[in-house]
């Protein structure tokens, strides 16, 4: 008897430690497919992140490319419009400053033609050689007699002397050979205008 409880000591130990084996392998085994099921998983996760972001760095790749295009693009055709409108500009400037020029050239000759009419009226020789039909009986119709065989010959002076000459008669204050006053006579009536006239016609006698 005691033999036999010592036997079935010894067995149920045996068998006890066998199935504790037992348990602790199912155990390890479920713990390892745990833990591979757990790898696979986040194996799966890291691939799908890694596919996404290189998805996400190829899109953004793209969509930059494409961003640069359009502003290589919208530069080019603002550098040309710039360029356009500077030439239209420059064109515009240069018609107005021709206009502007052309104005001033105009201007200018309708103003010094005016000045010039004022400040030395239109000299009129054919009235001059009317005029100087009465002065021809003393003074020669070639204006080379000496007036009452008196007087300077007056063919070949210009027309600022004789002009001078016939004003200071007018005037009464010239008198070169005592026959001041008898030429005073003869121009008195005479206007400045008809006296530069009659200058003008007898500088042409020379
Ligand atoms: C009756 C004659 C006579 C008549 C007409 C006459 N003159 Fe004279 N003229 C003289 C005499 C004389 C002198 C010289 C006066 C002096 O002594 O300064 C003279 C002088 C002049 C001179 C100055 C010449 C000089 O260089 O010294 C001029 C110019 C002149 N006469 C222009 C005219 C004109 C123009 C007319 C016509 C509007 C005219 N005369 C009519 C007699 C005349």
């Amino acid at each position: 008897m005691k033999k036999i409880s010592l036997f079935s000591l010894i067995v149920s130990a045996l068998l006890f430690t066998a199935c504790g084996e037992k348990v602790k392998d199912e155990a390890k085994a479920v713990t390892n497919t745990v833990s591979e099921a757990t790898a696979s998983t986040v194996d799966a996760a890291k691939d799908k992140a890694a596919e996404t972001s290189k998805i996400a760095k190829e899109k953004a790749a793209v969509l930059a490319a494409e961003a640069k295009e359009l502003a290589v693009k919208a530069a080019k055709e603002a550098e040309e419009l710039a360029v356009k409108i500077a030439a239209e500009a420059k064109e515009k400037a240069e018609a107005a400053a021709k206009i502007a020029k052309a104005k001033t050239e105009e201007i200018t000759e309708i103003v010094k033609k005016k000045v010039a009419e004022v400040t030395t009226p239109a000299i009129d020789t054919a009235k001059g050689a009317t005029l100087y039909a009465k002065c021809a009986g003393c003074h020669g119709k070639d204006g080379k007699t000496k007036a009452l065989g008196k007087s300077v010959v007056i063919a070949g002076q210009d027309i600022s002397t004789l002009s001078a000459s016939m004003k200071e008669y007018k005037a009464g204050t010239r008198n070169v050979n005592g026959m001041g006053t008898l030429m005073k006579a003869q121009i008195k009536d005479t206007s400045d205008a008809d006296i530069d006239a009659l200058a003008a016609y007898m500088a042409t006698l020379k």
